[in-house]
């Protein structure tokens, strides 16, 4: 029997759109879903937002005020995809409501805000899924089960890193990104906690962390028009003159961890939002007694894999991506068709969808985001210890 869920939207920006648009794409990937939605309404301050929403995405009708969203009696799932000052809000709304929350990382300010919504959640059984969407990577999942079939023995260090250049340009506008009050911490909280989650899923709970951090533009000019997320050193950025006015960046540009696993594993974690070079280097390492694992998002549909019982061959074999591994088969037919970020957010959609439908629990969801909002909250405060912080 078809059922259909109605969808608002809190944010019509690249996450707004992008969530729409997968939830668009679940008959032409998960027709077993028998689901489909009715795009009833989104908001969004921004006059271009809301015609966005409308001729471009297929919302019945767009809002200036989110809570009119919430609000409406024919929504039943809400996405959370406005800048991380309003999550906390936004979701502990939505949760009172008694709707499904689809929120993207990270969910709070720190770790205060994360465990409130958190809480809340979880006192009211709300189905929800946070955007951590590389743990949908096909490879990735494919290394979650090697590691669990022993191919790579016990587990002994891990490295991971988030390097991207979304902020290489000293001239980028001093956007919400970079205030405590618009985002809370900087690198930590927009990319570390894509690293420290993928880390938990392969190695195992973090326990305890030493960490630094470094802001590496410390001024930049005021936004003027729109809010550009990326202003790479090879995006035509003009330099502004010398009489621009500028503010501070008030939270970090890099981290660095070193990190201990509950399970005995230690491990070493890097990031940076305005590193010259990478794009969007994500990536691991984990090396265990027998093998080793590494891959990095730049080329998804790749995994290098080292096992130590090929004698006289030893190397690391390059894994394609293929049918058989994580949700690769709803996707392609064959290995090695690359898939894409975007058909990463199909398959977090179809997760949460078929745990509306089923009144199951969704993971990643909130507890995950919760953990991982405690190893981040562990990085700031080892930052101004200076010492060895335990995790939560
Ligand atoms: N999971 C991922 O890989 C990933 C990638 C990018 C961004 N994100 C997260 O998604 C969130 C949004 O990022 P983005 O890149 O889409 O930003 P964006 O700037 O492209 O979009 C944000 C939108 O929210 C709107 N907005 C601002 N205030 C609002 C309000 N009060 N009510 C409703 N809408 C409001 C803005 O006008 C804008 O259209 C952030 O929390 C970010 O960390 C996640």
């Amino acid at each position: 029997m078809s059922r259909r869920l109605g969808i608002g939207l809190l944010g019509v920006g690249w996450m707004g759109s992008l969530h729409t648009r997968s939830l668009r794409r679940l008959p032409d990937h998960y027709p077993d879903l028998a689901t489909g939605c009715d795009f009833v309404v989104a908001a969004d301050p921004s006059p271009g937002g809301r015609r966005r929403a409308v001729e471009e995405l297929g919302y019945e009708r767009a809002e200036q005020d989110w809570r009119a969203v919430v609000e409406d009696p024919r929504v039943d799932l809400v996405s959370v995809t406005a800048p991380n000052a309003f999550h906390r809000e936004m979701s502990l709304a939505v949760i009172h409501a008694g709707k499904a929350l689809w929120v993207e990382k990270p969910v709070g300010r720190g770790v205060a805000e994360t465990a409130e919504v958190a809480g809340a959640a979880a006192r009211a059984a709300t189905i929800s899924a946070v955007g951590f969407n590389y743990r949908n990577v096909p490879l990735v999942e494919h290394a979650v089960a090697l590691i669990a079939r022993g191919t790579i023995g016990r587990l002994t260090g891990f490295r991971g890193w988030f390097l991207g250049d979304y902020a290489s340009n000293p001239w980028g506008p001093l956007n919400w990104r970079f205030s405590r009050a618009g985002a809370g911490s900087g690198a930590l909280g927009d990319l570390m906690c894509h690293v420290v989650d993928l880390a938990a899923t392969l190695v195992g709970p973090l326990q305890e962390v030493v960490a630094s951090t470094d802001v590496v533009v410390p001024r930049r000019p005021l936004p003027t028009a729109g809010d550009e997320h990326f202003s790479t050193l090879d995006s035509p950025v003009e330099p502004p003159g010398d009489d621009v006015p500028t503010g501070p960046v008030e939270n970090e540009d890099s981290a660095r961890a070193l990190v201990r696993f509950t399970g005995g594993a230690s491990g070493f974690l890097e990031v940076g939002r305005a590193v010259v070079g990478p794009h969007c280097s994500l990536g691991f390492e984990v090396y265990g007694s027998a093998g080793s694992l590494r891959w990095d998002f730049e080329r998804m549909n790749e995994m290098g894999l080292y096992r130590a019982d090929t004698p006289g061959d030893a190397g690391y074999r390059r894994v394609l991506a293929r049918p058989g591994h994580g949700e690769y088969g709803r996707f392609q037919p064959g290995p090695a068709i690359a898939m894409g970020f975007d058909d990463l957010k199909v398959v977090e959609a179809a997760r949460l969808v078929r745990a509306v439908v089923s009144a199951e629990k969704c993971t990643p969801g909130l507890p995950e985001a919760l953990a991982a909002a405690r190893a981040l909250d562990a990085m700031e405060r080892s930052a101004l210890s200076r010492a060895w912080e335990p995790v939560g």
